[in-house]
């Protein structure tokens, strides 16, 4: 389905009960809804299940390839609007979770609780920045697909790939078909994303931290930073994961999320 919001289109799916608790999933970069597929089986009837495409990704408008984080949350609130959701349990993964914590920030009263996976509330640093910089111009150039394949190994453990896990695939397709110019549009939004660290300790909202026990991207280190200064935060290591532990690893992460999920009702 298709919501207009904010000059653009944006894609989403919606499922499950919707007289339950909403439950919205961000997706990480850059995939698209589609990541979420198992966790929103698992969560059936219980639940009002929302996966949508933020700009550029996915089934979403493209538009200009100019985003920014902040436009990611007017987004995200948009979106809520128009599905008429006062507040709902909000799910992000990595950006998914860039985007979750900076809206925890400028809208807390939208949120009834959150889950962080695999991500983190530190801005780039420097050679990060220049990274993004040279990635955005690369990829606009040599095409998603060639993105896709030098992404892949940041975001899988070695034995994901090796073993060719069902997700290794999907991840790929999703990402090559992707526009470049929103691929690149989206590296610059992170890049100049702030930080969303000082605010920690006044999220008052439930909070479930997930982390795949190999993630190089957002840290096992990085969770934990977020499990000390978000109070009464729970955090889980999800093993034989890195950075996607949602595909690697999705019967630990969907039975850690629905016991979180069952205990904020
Ligand atoms: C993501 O998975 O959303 C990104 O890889 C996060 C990042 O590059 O910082």
């Amino acid at each position: 389905m298709k919501a207009q919001i904010n000059d653009t289109e944006i894609f989403y799916t919606e499922s499950g009960d919707p007289t339950k608790t909403s439950v919205v999933f961000i997706h990480g970069f850059p995939f698209s809804h589609a990541i979420w597929q198992k966790q929103i089986k698992a969560l059936g009837d219980d639940f009002h299940c929302i996966a949508y495409d933020f700009r550029g990704m996915g089934e979403s408008c493209v538009g200009d390839g100019q985003y920014s984080l902040e436009g990611h949350v007017d987004d995200l609130v948009a979106l809520l609007d128009f599905l008429q959701i006062d507040q709902a349990v909000i799910v992000g993964l990595s950006m998914g979770g860039y985007i979750a914590l900076r809206a925890l920030q400028r809208n807390p009263e939208r949120f009834l609780a959150v889950a962080l996976c695999d991500t983190r509330s530190e801005e780039d640093d420097n050679a990060a920045r220049i990274k993004r910089a040279n990635a955005a111009q690369s990829v606009k150039k040599e095409g998603a697909a060639a993105f896709a394949e030098g992404f892949l190994p940041a975001v899988f453990s070695e034995a994901s790939i090796t073993n060719n896990v069902p997700g290794v695939g999907m991840i790929k397709q999703i990402i090559s078909k992707n526009a470049p110019l929103a691929i690149a549009g989206n590296l610059i939004a992170m890049a100049a994303r702030t930080d969303t660290t000082a605010s920690l300790k006044d999220i008052a909202v439930p909070t479930l931290i997930l982390v795949g026990e190999k993630d190089k991207l957002t840290t096992p280190e990085d969770a934990r930073n977020l499990q000390n200064q978000i109070k009464g935060s729970v955090l889980h290591v999800v093993p034989d994961a890195a950075h996607l532990s949602n595909l690697e690893n999705p019967e630990f992460f969907n039975a850690r999320l629905l016991e979180f999920l069952h205990s904020t009702k």
